[in-house]
C-alpha cells in the first residue's frame, strides 16, 4: 500500500544533489513548513558526515530525532557504514521517520520512542542534537502545544542533560547545531565552532578524566 505521506511526492532522482526542498517534499505539509526551524539543513548533515568520517565514528545518536532527517540522510551519506540511532519522544514524528526510512531503504538506522533525559543512550562514539530543549522556552514555530513552556522546566532539563552528558566516556563527542541549550558544558572542551546555514555548528569533546 502506498504510504499516505508520499501521495504528494515530487520525484527525487537518484544521483541528483540533495536539497532541503527535495528532502522536505516527502513530509506532510505542516511538517514541511516547520523544516527551517526544526529539522537540520542538508548542508549541516553533509558537514557532520565529513567530520564524523575524519573522526573514526562507529555509531551516532541523534538526541531528539524529529522526522528523522538527520539520521536518514546521514545514513545515506555513509552508505550504511555506521550505526545511526534516533531517539524521539513524539509518536507522530516517529511514524513519519519510519515511513521515510522505508522510502530510502536505509538499513542501519533505528528509531526509538524514548525520552533521552530519562533514558540516556550511553556507549556510542558520537552524539548529535539540534537544540532539543529549546521547545520549553516561549517562542514561535513549535512542533505542537503538547509540552509546557516554562523557564523553570528548561533549566531543570538542561541540568539533567548536562549530568547525563558528564557520564559519557572520555573522548566521546557531542555535535550540536544551534547549541545544546547552554553555553558551558562541564567535563567537555569545545573542539570545533563554525557557522553553517545561519546557525552555530559545534563539536564538544569529553575530557579524559
Ligand atoms: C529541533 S528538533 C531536531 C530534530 C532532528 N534532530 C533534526 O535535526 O532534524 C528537536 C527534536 O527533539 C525532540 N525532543 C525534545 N526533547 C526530547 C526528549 N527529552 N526526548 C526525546 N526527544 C525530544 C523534539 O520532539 C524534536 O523532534
Amino acid at each position: 500500500m502506498r504510504n499516505q505521506f508520499f501521495d504528494q511526492e515530487r520525484k527525487i532522482i537518484v544521483g541528483d544533489p540533495m536539497t532541503d526542498e527535495s528532502w522536505d517534499s516527502l513530509l506532510p505539509l505542516p511538517l514541511q513548513t516547520l523544516s527551517p526551524f526544526q529539522w537540520t539543513p542538508i548542508s549541516v548533515i553533509e558537514r557532520t558526515w565529513k567530520y564524523l568520517f575524519s573522526d573514526g565514528v562507529t555509531s551516532v545518536v541523534d538526541l531528539g530525532s524529529g522526522v528523522g532527517k538527520f539520521c536518514i540522510y546521514l545514513s545515506l551519506l555513509s552508505s550504511d557504514s555506521i550505526e545511526v540511532i534516533g531517539l524521539e519522544d513524539r509518536e507522530e514524528l516517529l511514524s513519519v521517520s519510519e515511513a521515510i526510512k522505508k522510502h530510502w531503504g536505509v538499513s542501519r538506522v533505528q528509531f526509538q520512542k524514548k525520552n533521552f533525559l530519562t533514558h540516556f543512550p550511553y556507549g556510542h562514539s558520537h552524539y548529535y542534537c539540534f537544540n532539543p530543549l529549546y521547545e520549553t522556552i516561549k517562542g514561535s514555530h513549535s512542533i505542537d502545544l503538547k509540552k509546557n513552556k516554562s523557564a523553570n522546566q528548561f533549566l531543570k532539563d538542561l541540568h539533567t542533560f548536562k549530568q547525563n552528558l558528564f557520564l559519557l566516556k572520555p573522548k566521546s563527542k557531542l555535535i550540536t547545531f544551534h547549541g545544546f541549550g547552554g553555553s558551558y558544558l562541564p567535563g567537555f572542551r569545545l573542539v570545533l565552532n563554525e557557522e553553517i546555514s545561519g546557525g552555530e555548528f559545534q563539536v564538544w569533546e569529553k575530557d579524559k578524566s
